[in-house]
């Protein structure tokens, strides 16, 4: 029988970019430098790792609670009261397999077909599969470079239509570093309220900050946290991205639908592995602030080395692990510059592009990926490149 064309078939999903091509071009080869892919290179904390392994022999390997183990679902609703701003009691939390499962569950279970989702432009490609596989229709909308890529409430307002159901926000933001202001929240909030619309907050880097800057959880403003849907994971702050641990809040009149998603698609997420979560949470957080402060060291290396020289500029950014270089004083496009880099250097950066036509004219360049002296050496290929652009 032949394979039939459906909605979900009928596009390609989005994944990963550059690391395919770096991949295909330069096969299993470690002279390639990989600042493409955001993924943290530390270890997970010890303590974490034996949690998981405590759990392990102590025999809780059997099926547990479908929305997580109550104990952790206590330690993340603690968090979220003590750092975010959100009171919520474990009813309303879900744990899910990483924020790509949470961000799955929330789409499936809030977008019906015809349904129109704003993304914010660049946004992070991923949510674009969800709300395909929904049947939901993505509307873009591009934020200023030269406003920093702040949230631009009025933008987003022209945007809504009768059929708007949901914005989708990353914040702090992948692809361009921005951690947005208790303003700009403030100013989306009124229009989500004004519109009566969902919100889908990503916070997937709540942790990863810089020089005092302040995260803020869009449900923390007042009349939020009734529309939004907030969700983490322990991926990037505790270097577990492996462990596929993550969870959600949501209002209480939201959770039977998002757990019908999760529970059809994993039941749960593996009962030993959510030892290490509340480990993550409860114990000792020294190890993960070392982590922020030696992404911040490799921060500086990059946006020190890189702006400022020939056609890049390449401003510190607040939080996440990524540097959003404008290279339109190259001349060359996104892709151009990728590739070009790639080829001549075996340094992978991910163009602008990647994350929809308003990353034009930039490439990510991922800092927490590599260790420091690896970057380094990415740093005097990528000036070398671009002194021989000149
Ligand atoms: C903005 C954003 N959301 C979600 C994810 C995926 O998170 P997880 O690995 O927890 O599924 C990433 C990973 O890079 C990300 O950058």
């Amino acid at each position: 029988m032949k394979w039939p064309a459906t909605r979900i078939s009928s596009s390609s999903p989005k994944s990963f970019g550059m690391y395919q091509r770096a991949a295909a071009l330069f096969p299993h080869d470690p002279d390639v430098i990989h600042l493409e892919v955001g993924r943290p290179d530390c270890d997970t904390p010890a303590h974490i790792k034996q949690a998981a392994i405590d759990a392990l022999q102590a025999g809780r390997v059997h099926y547990g609670e479908f929305p997580g183990e109550l104990d952790l679902r206590e330690a993340i609703c603690t968090r979220l009261a003590r750092h975010n701003g959100i009171e919520a009691s474990p009813a309303q939390v879900i744990v899910t397999n990483g924020l790509t499962h949470a961000s799955y569950a929330t789409v499936m279970a809030a977008i019906d077909p015809g349904d129109e989702v704003i993304l914010l432009a660049p946004y992070y490609p991923q949510i674009i599969n969800k709300i395909e596989l929904a049947g939901g229709v993505v509307v873009a909308v591009p934020l200023d470079a030269a406003a920093g890529f702040a949230i631009d409430a009025a933008r987003i307002e022209a945007a809504v239509t009768p059929r708007t159901r949901m914005v989708c926000i990353v914040n702090p933001n992948n692809p361009t570093g921005r951690v947005h202001t208790r303003q700009e929240l403030q100013a989306l909030a009124d229009v989500a309220i004004r519109h009566d619309l969902l919100v889908l907050s990503d916070e997937v880097y709540e942790r990863i900050v810089y020089d005092g800057a302040q995260h803020t959880s869009i449900a923390s403003l007042p009349g939020m946290a009734e529309r939004t849907i907030s969700l983490f994971a322990f991926t990037k702050a505790y270097a577990m991205d492996g462990w596929r641990l993550g969870y959600l809040v949501a209002d209480p009149r939201f959770i039977p639908a998002i757990l019908k998603v999760t529970m059809n698609d994993v039941s749960h997420v593996n009962t030993f592995i959510q030892a290490g979560g509340v480990a993550a949470l409860t114990g000792d957080q020294c190890a993960a602030e070392q982590m922020v402060e030696e992404d911040r060291r490799r921060r500086d290396l990059v946006c020190d080395t890189l702006d400022g020289l020939a056609g890049i500029r390449c401003p510190r950014p607040q939080g996440t692990i990524y540097a959003f270089a404008d290279i339109r004083g190259t001349g060359l496009g996104s892709q151009a510059f990728a590739d070009r880099l790639l080829a001549q250097t075996k340094v992978s950066v991910e163009s602008g592009a990647f994350y929809g036509p308003a990353g034009e004219g930039f490439v990510r360049i991922c800092f927490g990926g590599e260790p420091y002296a690896r970057i380094q050496t990415a740093m005097d290929r990528m000036r070398g490149f671009l002194q021989g652009q000149g």
